[in-house]
């Protein structure tokens, strides 16, 4: 089965006053079906570059590319017609309403029952009490969200949005990721660029941290921490209601174990291999009230990573 998107060495090389900004150096990307992908990079790491080269609207200098199995450069038609996007600043007409706006894209793209469809996209994304809105009048979380309505409006199996929450507040934030896994339970396929890791972190299953142009760690969010782990340990974090000092020297003792920490009824054990069993037969009689081990975060994968 062809994955959703997939790239082979895709390489974009601007021309500046003389000298080359390799914007997209080299990207082998692979995004699985059903995922919701996050495309991490800070400003200027190629994210919209690349972003434009899957959507057809800038030529590749040099590498390969799919969308939907259809070629990025001889088959980018097909690909606009296929998948809903949502560009980076994507502007509508000031002086239509959000309706108006809707309706006018989907007659350009021939839909069948374009006023069904604008109907269901703006209940979609919750703009359905604002339709009569001019688009000049409209809040800026307003206008992102019939920026992904007018990405729905053809009901694709995927998504690409760039930078979608940009400038959205945390309410804003939280209705974007509740819509985003609303539609990935529909089966669709996500992609996503943003720089904003705690606002939609959470909803990502898959990630690529992006670079000065090259991709410099991609895989799934599951996979990644333990990845992560594996290099820099495991934390586990106890609480305790039967305390003693003599457990540390026990733990310490153990192969694997590199560090424990007591601290009140808080007990914290950094271990070189996962230990959970071994530490809590351990623990036995010291009455344990809970037991986790701490994952790392999306912002410990993107700083271990990203540089
Ligand atoms: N048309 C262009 N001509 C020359 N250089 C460009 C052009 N477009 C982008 N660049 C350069 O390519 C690099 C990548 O830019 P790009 O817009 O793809 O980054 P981005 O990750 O989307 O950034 P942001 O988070 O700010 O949107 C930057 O160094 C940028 O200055
Ligand atoms: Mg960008």
């Amino acid at each position: 089965m062809v994955p959703p998107i997939k790239t082979e060495n895709l390489t974009k090389i601007y021309k500046l006053g003389g000298k080359e900004v390799r914007a997209v150096d080299g990207v082998n990307l692979e995004v699985p079906k059903r995922s919701i992908f996050g495309l991490l990079g800070r400003n200027g790491a190629g994210k919209s570059t690349l972003i434009h080269m899957l959507m057809g609207t800038i030529l590749p200098t040099s590498g390969r590319g799919t969308v939907l199995g259809y070629d990025i450069v001889k088959e980018s038609l097909k690909i606009r017609e296929k998948v809903g996007f949502m560009p980076e600043g994507l502007g509508f007409y000031e002086d239509l309403t959000a309706e108006q706006n809707l309706m006018a894209i989907a007659k350009l793209m021939g839909l069948k029952k374009p006023t069904e469809s604008v109907r269901e996209c703006l209940k979609l994304v919750g703009l359905w009490e604002y339709r009569q809105r001019k688009y000049g009048e409209m809040s800026v979380g307003m206008k992102q969200r019939l920026g992904i309505a007018q990405a729905l409006l053809k009901d694709p199996e995927l998504l690409v949005l760039d930078e979608p929450t940009s400038g959205v507040d945390p309410d804003g934030a939280r209705e974007f990721r509740r819509l985003i896994q609303e539609l990935n339970k529909q089966g669709k396929t996500i992609f996503i660029s943003t720089h904003l890791l705690y606002e939609i972190g959470p909803l990502f299953t898959h990630i690529a941290v992006m670079r000065q142009g090259k991709i410099v760690v991609q895989g799934s969010v599951s996979d990644l921490k333990e990845k992560l782990m594996a290099g820099q340990g495991y934390v586990y974090e106890v609480e305790l209601s039967k305390p003693a000092q003599v457990i540390i020297d026990r733990m310490c003792s153990l192969n694997g174990v590199k560090e424990a920490i007591l601290e009140g009824n808080k007990l914290v054990v950094l271990c070189s291999k996962p230990l959970a069993p071994t530490l809590l037969s351990l623990l036995e009689g010291y009455g344990v009230e809970s037991f986790r081990l701490a994952k790392p975060t999306l912002e410990d994968i993107f700083r271990e990573f990203s540089g």
